[in-house]
């Protein structure tokens, strides 16, 4: 699973649209994609979400044919006077079948893990996959309190959800200071902390929920670190900021294990 995060950008609907298209245009010759569907984004070979802004949903929506459309946020609410909120009732009206949640730069900005909760709540309840980012800042590395930190995140995000409700929900550890920095964890530190995670969703719910449950990791995710990244048992994916805006370096990295080009080919 590959979820590309555009974050604030771009600026325009007509940039959006362009990069939308450029990206869709190569995985559509990535060979990862039946031919001949309509909407052909479930092959069991990869999954590719693009998150943009809210604004740019709907174009996007019509021309990411290769890819399901995520949010980056949204309202722990349902409805009502919730003035700048956007609910999932409406996310998923606009297209949506995922959305990130407690995002290090939502975090960053003041969120608290009971809004996160209540956030994961709200896209269950609306048929919203939520993607759950967790991760430990520089200096909790630092003082070895890594495992910590994000067991209390994720301990406090999911709490009175079921078995059933994990069916829909993908984690995404990512650490904070690897975050838009060019830092990247180390794929053998990315590994330890999606193990870490999977063994916690073993004891948290059940060793089929842990089994089952998509782990991704995210930090400046590049063309040139993907593959160690991806090689890890326990890194089922990732979600990218920055190279997601590229729509060449956003296409070679969903297409991480594509062979060379093959010499006999003309
Ligand atoms: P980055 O962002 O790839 O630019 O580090 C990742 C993210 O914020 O999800």
């Amino acid at each position: 699973m590959i979820v590309g995060n555009w974050k604030m950008n771009p600026r325009t609907s007509e940039n959006a649209v362009d990069l939308a298209n450029s990206v869709d245009n190569r995985l559509a010759d990535s060979g990862l994609f039946e031919e001949g569907e309509a909407r052909c984004v479930s092959t069991p070979k990869r999954e590719v979400v693009l998150c943009p802004s809210n604004v740019h949903l709907d174009k996007v929506a019509h021309w990411a044919n290769h890819s399901k459309l995520g949010a980056q946020d949204l309202s722990p609410y349902d409805k009502g006077a919730h003035t700048g909120e956007v609910s999932g009732a409406m996310l998923r009206d606009a297209g949506c079948e995922y959305v990130l949640v407690g995002h290090s730069e939502r975090r960053e900005a003041g969120e608290t893990d009971g809004t996160i909760k209540a956030k994961v709540g709200a896209a269950l309840k609306n048929v919203l996959s939520p993607v759950l980012c967790v991760g430990e800042k520089f200096e909790e590395r630092q003082d070895g309190r890594a495992n910590e930190v994000v067991t209390g995140q994720i301990t406090k995000a999911l709490e009175g959800l079921t078995t059933d409700d994990m069916g829909k929900v993908v984690l995404a550890y990512e650490p904070r200071w690897a975050i838009g920095t060019g830092e990247t964890a180390t794929p053998e530190d990315a590994e330890a902390m999606c193990t870490h995670i999977r063994g916690l969703i073993a004891n948290l719910f059940n060793q089929a929920v842990a089994d089952r449950i998509r782990v991704l990791y995210g930090g400046s995710v590049k063309p040139d670190n993907i593959k160690s990244l991806m090689a890890q048992a326990n890194v089922d994916g990732v979600l990218v900021g920055g190279a997601s805006l590229n729509a060449d370096d956003f296409a070679d990295i969903v297409n991480f294990d594509r062979e060379e080009d093959n010499e006999d080919e003309e």
